[in-house]
């Protein structure tokens, strides 16, 4: 068996981070990390599918970032948490871009509820999207990936993959120590395909979604006499400000890129010095 993973020493450096010629796929790009994400692997010169739940976001976040770095970009409504959904996606991909290089797994939802008060939904919808989706992903995207074209998937994990910052995280906890798990288990079973797999867990960013999926969940909290943490809590760090979206990107750039070449089965820790 073959691991055919290239020593790219002699390459430049800007050879090297050029993602020119691939196709990449990132889910949950309508907004928040992904559309970031998608933005600087775009300017990185990959064409891209970007897939979404939200239909008309995801079509505008395409027709931006292909007028702004001239390369391809389609999008697609589906859901990463139904098979169907998925390798219809996936197939879409092959069909418009001609084929799959790299695809990130960052849709992702982040209920909050204190453990007594987490209703069975919560729990089967968060490891739907953020286990069960990173599974269906990677899976989809290794059936129809060459392995001779620097072949990666990368799932955005966070920092709540290898700890607990906050009370009312059970169910996301779980999920993202699930996607951490798995990470390492599909490098494992991808790397005679020729296929790398790496996590990046975000310390807290601002996003459209965790801004009120945190507000939601310390409104349900207090209405049950619950007392959760200031939000302000999440907005110290080392680096002396709260991270952006594209402080993340960056790194998922770096582990998309043949930069990373060495690395497979691990996951970045792009969290400001949160997990020390
Ligand atoms: N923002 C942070 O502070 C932070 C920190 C650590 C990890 N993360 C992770 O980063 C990822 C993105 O987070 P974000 O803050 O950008 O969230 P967000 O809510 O702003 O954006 C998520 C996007 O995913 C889409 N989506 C949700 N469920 C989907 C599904 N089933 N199928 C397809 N698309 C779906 C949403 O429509 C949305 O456009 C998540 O996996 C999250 O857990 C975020």
């Amino acid at each position: 068996m073959s691991f055919p993973f290239p020593d790219v020493s002699t390459r430049s450096l800007a050879d090297l981070l050029s993602l020119r010629g691939r196709r990449a796929v990132v889910t949950g790009a309508a907004q928040g990390l992904g559309k970031a994400i998608a933005a600087r692997v775009a300017e990185a010169g990959a064409d891209l599918l970007l897939i979404d739940l939200n239909e008309d976001a995801a079509r505008a976040a395409a027709s931006e970032l292909s007028a702004r770095y001239g390369v391809r970009v389609v999008s697609t409504r589906a859901d990463v948490s139904d098979t169907a959904s998925v390798a219809a996606a996936a197939d879409l991909a092959v069909a418009e871009l001609g084929g799959i290089d790299i695809w990130v797994n960052n849709a992702g939802i982040f209920p909050n509820a204190p453990v007594t008060m987490m209703p069975d939904e919560m729990w089967d919808a968060t490891f739907a999207v953020n286990a069960r989706g990173v599974f269906l992903g990677a899976r989809e995207a290794a059936r129809r990936m060459s392995g001779d074209a620097g072949g990666v998937i990368v799932n955005i994990i966070s920092t709540a993959g290898v700890q607990v910052a906050f009370p009312g995280m059970v169910a996301y906890v779980g999920s993202k120590h699930a996607a951490l798990g798995m990470t390492k288990a599909l490098a494992v079973d991808l790397a005679p395909r020729g296929i790398r797999v790496l996590g990046v867990a975000p310390s807290f960013v601002p996003t459209e979604g965790n801004i009120a999926a945190a507000k939601a969940g310390a409104e349900a909290a207090a209405a049950a006499g619950i007392e959760m943490p200031p939000l302000e809590v999440m907005n110290t760090s080392l680096i002396g400000r709260v991270g952006a979206p594209d402080d993340i990107a960056r790194v998922v750039l770096f582990a998309a890129s043949d930069l990373s070449m060495i690395m497979t089965g691990s996951t970045l820790l792009a969290d400001a010095g949160e997990t020390l």
